[in-house]
């Protein structure tokens, strides 16, 4: 097969949802459907059980499932479908933003019941700010919800996307009797059953009387009437709105009962992008290109204390990647081999000898990659960095063993450089702070630092509100505003200038007195 032709079958492309929405069911049933999996059950939650949050311990046992699931290749037809997951647990949500950068497409998975929730938002976020074409996929249908209708209100309210429905639900709950595939003009019966696929329904068109047949005169009389709306409210789906980004197409269903769910990857393969273009500082670079490149989007440590080891998992941008060819790690110009990159298929991870752009390997290190490193082929490219937000919480890290003050330095170091949280240093009085998402990213640090490092931590609380970013083209007052706010200036990880803002008014006020500055709460502007 040529190298287009190569991309031209891959979808990569990740699932989100807010906790228990059925992202993980999902999963398991689009693997089933590619014959990657024979029995429902097969996929290892890496849900943290709620039981566990206070044992850390326990939840990277649990995470280390992750490694085996952290890409899901497998075959559909003529497709090769890369499915890379994300963690479940709301405090490792960083790592859900790198995985994002890696993906083509997205699909989110909402809770028919609860709607759009927290996490959704801001993950749908950082699907826009890179216009990811995503899909919906409203879970949950047999059980009682909310009307489909008002779940599209809120999705286009919350997601700010327009949406699309592209099948309809007929009843919900115990009524629940199937959905009416719009994109395909079919019509599909429920069968509460998590092993079997659904019944279809012959039909020639929505007047078709074997509707009426196959679910009532009543329920055929409300899916036409709200087909008719649809078709008078939502204008018609548009694949190229979609793959701008600026449409959602939304299907219904039950993962738990596969309803649906061979509808949602069959338009899926279909429209959803093959390895798209990818912006490097240098220029765009296209994924038929000949040359190699690719990005470093995660790295998974090991969690043996004796061993250092990580695998990186290197998105492959463009060209043929192959086991044993010498490629450039631009950050330290060296040229690497690589003797035994994996791939994912099927749940398995073996050694690969040539993998294409879209594709995931996996690359065991000892600690030469950082998150965001781009290698290549021969070419000077850098990737363009990986995001990171403005973390939730914030804490100064202090040695607690004065013997051991460069291990913790090394520590702290290398622990950013696989992306565990982020290091900011207060300018003022230079003293290390560490922000991350949740509190057991500080409980990972402290183990990690002791167990791995020998190094001793203590954290003392610090409380702000937001990490900014900060630019203006006036250098005069950019100045201006370092030398009023020196307290509260520190550097990121790679110098540049972040404003610590301890509340949402001071934010406020600094904004409104400093009308030169932009304030940013993602480092990528
Ligand atoms: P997540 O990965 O998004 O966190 O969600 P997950 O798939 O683990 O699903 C969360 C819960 O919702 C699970 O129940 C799952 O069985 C259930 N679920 C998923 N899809 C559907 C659906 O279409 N209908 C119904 N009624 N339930 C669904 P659980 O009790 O938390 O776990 P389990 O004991 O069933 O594994």
């Amino acid at each position: 097969m040529s190298l287009k032709e190569e991309i031209n079958r891959r979808r990569t492309f990740a699932i989100i949802s807010h906790p228990d929405a059925g992202k993980t069911t999902l999963t398991e049933k689009l693997l089933l459907f590619g014959g990657a999996i024979h029995i429902a059950g097969a996929v290892k939650s890496n849900k943290i059980k709620k039981t566990a949050t206070s044992d850390w311990m326990e939840i990277e046992k649990q995470r280390g499932i992750s490694v085996a699931t952290s890409v899901m290749g497998f075959n559909y037809g003529d497709y090769k479908i890369n499915i890379l997951d994300t963690p479940g647990h709301q405090d490792f949500a960083e790592d859900t933003y790198r995985t994002l950068t890696a993906v083509d497409s997205v699909i989110i998975v909402v809770d028919v019941a609860k709607g759009v929730e927290r996490q959704t938002r801001k993950l749908m976020e950082v699907c826009r700010m890179r216009n990811t074409p995503v899909i919906i996929f409203v879970n949950k249908l047999d059980r009682e919800g909310r009307d489909p209708f008002d779940i599209l209100d809120e999705l286009e309210s919350e997601l700010k996307i327009r949406v699309r429905p592209l099948s309809w639900p007929i009843n919900i709950g115990e009524k629940f009797k199937g959905v009416y595939n719009i994109y395909e003009s079919s019509l599909d019966l429920f069968t509460p059953d998590k092993q079997r696929v659904s019944e279809r329904v012959e039909i020639d068109s929505l007047d078709d009387e074997r509707i009426d047949e196959a679910v009532g005169d009543a329920d055929a009389a409300k899916l036409r009437e709200d087909l008719e709306l649809i078709e008078g409210v939502y204008p018609e789906f548009d694949k190229a709105d979609y793959l701008r980004g600026e449409v959602a197409p939304v299907f219904f269903g039950s993962a738990l009962n596969t309803f649906g769910v061979k509808e949602l990857l069959d338009c899926f393969v279909q429209i959803a992008p093959s390895p798209r273009p990818i912006e490097a500082e240098e220029r765009t670079v296209n994924p038929d290109e000949d040359g190699f490149s690719g990005f470093v989007f995660k790295i998974h440590a090991n969690m043996d204390p004796n061993h250092r080891s990580c695998i990186a998992f290197v998105k492959i941008c463009s060209g043929r990647f192959e086991r044993n060819a010498p490629y450039k790690h631009i950050r330290s110009n060296k040229t690497l081999k690589f003797a035994a990159p994996t791939a994912f298929m099927a749940q398995k991870k073996s050694i690969v000898d040539e993998a294409f752009p879209g594709d995931i390997v996996g690359i065991p290190d000892t600690g030469n990659f950082k998150i965001g490193d781009t290698l290549t082929s021969g070419e000077e490219l850098h990737y363009k960095g990986l995001p990171s937000f403005s973390p939730e919480m914030f804490k100064y890290i202090e040695n607690a063993d004065p013997m051991k003050a460069k291990q913790l330095d090394k520590g702290i170091q290398q622990l950013m450089d696989e992306g565990v949280a982020q290091l900011f240093v207060n300018q003022f009085n230079g003293r290390k702070i560490i922000g991350t998402v949740g509190q057991l990213q500080f409980e990972v640090i402290q183990y990690r630092l002791e167990h791995e490092y020998g190094a001793q931590c203590r954290w003392e609380p610090l409380s702000l509100y937001k990490a900014c970013w900060i630019e203006s083209d006036d250098a005069e007052a950019l100045a201006a505003f370092k030398k009023r706010k020196f307290q509260f200036m520190a550097a990121d990880r790679d110098g540049r200038d972040v404003f610590l803002a301890d509340s949402p008014y001071v934010l406020q006020m600094a904004q409104n007195d400093f009308p030169k500055i932009r304030f940013h709460f993602s480092s990528e502007f």
